[in-house]
Parts: C-alpha cells; structure tokens; sequence
C-alpha cells in the first residue's frame, strides 16, 4: 500500500483542553506521522475559504464561529493509506455515533465541537494542505 499524505485539525475544542498530545497520540498510534504541524488562530476569512464547500449549509456561521474561536493545529499526516487511516481513528462527525476508540469517542464534546477534522479525499487532502502549508514546510 502506498505511503500517502493527508491534512489534519486539532480543533479549538481540543487545544482548550490541552489534548493536542494526547489527539496526536492516537494519530501516531494508528500509523500516521506527523510531517508538518503548526498552531494557529485561523482568521474568519481563512476559516469561510477552507469551509466554502459548506457555505448553503445551515450550519456554517457556527461551524466557522467555532472554527475561530480559538487556536487550531494543523498538521500534514503521512502514512499507508493516510486518508481512510485517519479517517478510521477519527470516528464519525457525530460522536453520539462514533465507534469506541475513536478519537471523537474519546474526546468530542458535540457534532461542532468534535475536536478534529481530516480531508476526506486525496484530492481534497492536496488542497488542504495546500491552503495551509508551503512545502518546504512538511519533512517527511
Ligand atoms: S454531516 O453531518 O455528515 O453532514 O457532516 P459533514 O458533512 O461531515 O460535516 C462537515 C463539517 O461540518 C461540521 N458540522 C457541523 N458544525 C456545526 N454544527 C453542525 N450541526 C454541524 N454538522 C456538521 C462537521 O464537524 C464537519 O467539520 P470538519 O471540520 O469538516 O470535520
């Protein structure tokens, strides 16, 4: 399997509570490592561009109000199958659905606070850390 890369938040939700680590952690459990990271307070600007695909949603004022209501990490991930991998360790948007040992089971407070976001797509993920990162910023 292909060694490919994905794009990772650690939302406000988790950096309030000090679980930047212990979010990070599971990522590096479930075979991610982490290429590039950087903690930032996303401006509203940056955070309507990253959401636009969202924007006829009902709920995209509050997604972006939380989005920036604190700082974030954001982070290039770079494993076997990156995207599906941290898709699988993240758990469902909802953590009232998300499995047991997932990171939104262990962790998210509701379907906005839900502590971490990844690409969903490797189109998507090239994008995103695109819209974050330069390269000469993730070392693999
Ligand atoms: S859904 O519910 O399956 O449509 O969710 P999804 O399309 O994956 O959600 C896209 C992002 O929107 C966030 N979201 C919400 N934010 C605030 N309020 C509500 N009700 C809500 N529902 C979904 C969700 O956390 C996704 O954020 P990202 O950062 O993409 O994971």
């Amino acid at each position: 399997m292909a060694v490919t890369r994905t794009f990772s938040i650690i939302k406000p939700d988790a950096t309030r509570r000090n679980l930047t680590g212990a979010v990070t952690k599971m990522l590096e459990e479930a075979g991610l490592r982490v290429v590039a990271s950087k903690r930032i307070q996303m401006s509203r600007e940056q955070a309507e561009g990253f959401y636009a695909v969202h924007k006829e949603r009902p709920f995209f004022n509050d997604l972006v109000d939380f989005m920036v209501s604190g700082p974030v990490v954001v982070q290039v991930l770079e494993g076997e199958d990156a995207v599906k991998r941290n898709r699988d360790v993240m758990g469902a948007t909802n953590p009232e659905n998300a499995d047991a040992g997932t990171i939104r089971k262990e962790y998210a407070e509701s379907i906005e606070a839900n502590s971490v976001h990844g690409s969903d797509s490797e189109e998507n993920a090239a994008t995103e850390i695109a819209y974050f990162f330069d390269e000469d910023e993730i070392v693999g």
